[in-house]
């Protein structure tokens, strides 16, 4: 039933991605819908080009090569969504794409989305409906305005589907289908050997992760000088390795962030190096939207230094927490001190169960039969 598909439809589906975080959405979707032998292709932005940004994430999840990359890479975000703008609107327009399939909440997103609306292409949203109520963070603008031009809503929580709800969205077009993330990481468990990537980095038994990368965060001097002072405290309880995304890493070291023994500074990872080191923590302190669901899932305590989350499920079913700067190092000893609740003792968020991608495909095959 599935092959006919693509003939009838003559044009494929367009995945579009562009930064880090969606490519291991990206991969459960694309491998359910090659099951179901849909066209489809895969459109790289270029938004995130470093090796270790980009190409070790489709070497690490086995995802194909894509049709074609845009290579708009970095720049204010004017700058890089309108050279976003240019380069979507020739590749839709070379062959207009059935559906065009977006992923989370990056510049990317909202460029495509943006894009295949004005050449009235039909948009899929994957990861819909997350807000932080926070006007202040450049990804809540592209989850709005991302959510109100698309066509499928897949939902990842279900607070998401009230939230899409008060705003206007249409219920038919709301699926809530779990967390393709989560898909990502069950399928990779067992390839997450904690001691190996310890032991490769030299780290003791016990060890903390950090990453940070959030304009709130790292932009300012007085904001890097807080983080730096909670990253140096806890690297005094605990040895703290910290992969450094790219952005910030000036002003971090001007805050007087220092690679040493206890605080270890060391490159961006690929997604199973990662999340070895990351299964194998003590705790993780993190500005990153994903890492406060791969934590969850993998039931180790996260401490995420930003005032709110678009994803609270992490909270109430999961092992997250909200922390100021200055509150990492207290909340750390309770952890420490075994006094906070880890995942495993919770049920976990409704469907993350690792059959995301298999439910959005059938919503797409269905939509497209139709
Ligand atoms: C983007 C997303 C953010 C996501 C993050 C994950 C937006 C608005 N933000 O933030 O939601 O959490 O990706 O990583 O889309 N850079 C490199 N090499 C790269 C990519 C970036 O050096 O391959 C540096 C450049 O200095 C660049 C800066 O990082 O200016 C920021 O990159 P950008 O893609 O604009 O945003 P991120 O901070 O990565």
């Amino acid at each position: 039933m599935a092959a006919p598909i693509a003939h009838i439809m003559g044009a494929p589906i367009a995945h579009i991605v562009g930064a880090r975080p969606n490519f291991m959405k990206a991969a459960p979707v694309i491998r359910a819908l090659e099951d179901r032998e849909v066209a489809q292709r895969v459109i790289h932005t270029g938004q995130h080009y470093d090796a270790t940004m980009s190409d070790i994430f489709f070497r690490d999840l086995g995802l194909p090569e894509p049709d074609l990359n845009l290579g708009v890479g970095s720049g204010s975000h004017a700058t890089q969504t309108a050279a976003l703008l240019v380069a979507l609107e020739k590749a839709f327009e070379r062959e207009r794409p059935a559906l065009v399939v977006v992923y989370g909440d990056v510049n990317s997103t909202i460029a495509a989305a943006l894009v295949a609306a004005k050449l009235v292409l039909p948009v899929a949203h994957v990861e819909a409906g997350l807000r932080s109520f926070d006007p202040t963070m450049p990804e809540e603008i592209n989850r709005r305005l991302t959510d109100a031009l698309s066509e499928l809503l897949f939902v990842t929580s279900p607070e998401g589907i009230a939230h899409l709800a008060r705003e206007g969205a249409d219920a038919a077009s709301i699926h809530f289908v779990g967390n393709p993330m989560i898909d990502t990481l069950m399928a990779n468990l067992d390839r997450f050997d904690a001691d190996a990537a310890r032991e490769r980095l030299g780290l003791e038994t016990e060890y903390a992760v950090g990453t940070l990368h959030r304009p709130g965060n790292v932009d300012s001097p007085e904001a890097a000088q807080r983080i730096v002072s909670a990253m140096v405290g806890l690297s005094e309880r605990i040895q703290l390795v910290i992969p450094l995304h790219p952005r910030g890493g000036g002003q971090l070291a001007a805050a007087g962030l220092r690679a040493g023994d206890r605080l270890r500074i060391v490159d961006p990872m690929g997604y199973i190096e990662f999340l070895s080191l990351v299964r194998g923590a003590r705790l993780v302190v993190t500005d990153s939207g994903g890492i406060q669901e791969e934590t969850t899932a993998l039931g180790v305590p996260c401490l995420t230094v930003r005032p709110n989350t678009e994803r609270p499920i992490t909270i109430s079913h999961g092992t997250n927490r909200l922390v100021e700067p200055e509150g990492v190092l207290p909340a750390a000893e309770k952890v420490l001190a075994g006094g906070a609740a880890v995942a495993g003792e919770r049920e976990g968020p409704p469907l993350w169960d690792g059959r995301a991608g298999e439910r959005i495909a059938d919503v797409i095959e269905a939509w497209l039969n139709a």
